[in-house]
């Protein structure tokens, strides 16, 4: 679940920490370099969602280099611990994105990975940077749940800004597990609004990986062209849960 610091967020009525949907919070807590706050990695390292990732960057690997797909991977809210210093490498280039400027200038500074940029980007809007249907893979790790505390709008704009730079693959990795009536709320308020915001061309395949009651869930999001799929009743997201 998410690491959470009383010290450096506010409580609301509600009583939820909203700390974690400002980019204030983010980036005092990135000013400080060494502490372990500053350097923890959020649910998953890429070692661990490899055997869930490694067929999604096959198919990145085998397929002909297209020119109007700019990058491999888009890593969105990468914080300082990204996964992209261990995606394996091809020819692709990779992107990591962050809004806040501290984390992104050591990252910058510490990149040893040709090939791999990070930028400061607020990714609800990502239109000055990555047209649609730019990078092969877009993920995020925690990034939604952070900016779920804040508000469910920002959190389908960062979704469906995804959606919409994705050629192949979308993947969240959230506590939101659609196994549980908190998930299933998360999943019509903002998951099925977000894929559903891209052109009516595409539909989606969805495997969702659903791990142990309390962990993590990974979804990974396949794009298609819906021509393909005629004769599927005219639905636009096809849901697998899988229980590991
Ligand atoms: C919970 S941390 C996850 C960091 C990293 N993905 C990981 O797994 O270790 C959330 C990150 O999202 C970033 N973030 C939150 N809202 C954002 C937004 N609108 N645009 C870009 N980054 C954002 C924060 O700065 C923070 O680095």
């Amino acid at each position: 679940m998410m690491h959470h610091d009383e010290s450096e967020s506010t409580k609301d009525t509600s009583g939820k920490v909203s700390g974690y949907g400002t980019k204030q919070y983010w980036d005092k807590r990135y000013s400080k370099p060494d502490s372990s706050d500053s350097q923890h990695e959020w649910y998953f390292t890429y070692q661990e969602l490899e055997p869930i990732l490694k067929p999604c960057l096959t198919t990145l690997f085998e397929s002909r280099w297209v020119d109007d797909v700019k990058y491999g991977v888009v890593e969105i809210g990468c914080g300082t611990q990204p996964l992209l210093p261990s995606i394996p490498s091809s020819d692709s280039p990779l992107l990591g994105l962050d809004y806040s400027p501290v984390c992104i200038k050591a990252l910058s500074k510490s990149n040893k990975k040709k090939l791999t940029t990070y930028k400061t980007q607020d990714c609800r809007d990502l239109t000055n940077i990555l047209p649609s249907c730019s990078a092969h893979m877009v993920i995020e790790k925690g990034t939604l749940d952070a900016m779920i505390v804040d508000s469910i709008p920002n959190c389908v704009s960062i979704l469906s800004e995804m959606c919409r730079v994705s050629s192949k693959y979308v993947v969240v990795v959230t506590h939101f597990n659609i196994n549980t009536e908190e998930g299933e709320d998360w999943v019509s308020d903002v998951f099925y609004p977000a894929l559903e915001s891209v052109e009516e061309e595409f539909m989606w395949l969805v495997k969702c990986h659903t791990g142990g009651e309390d962990g993590p869930v990974v979804y990974v999001c396949e794009k298609k062209t819906r021509r393909i799929t005629r004769g599927n009743g005219g639905k636009r997201i096809q849901i697998e849960i899988l229980e590991h």
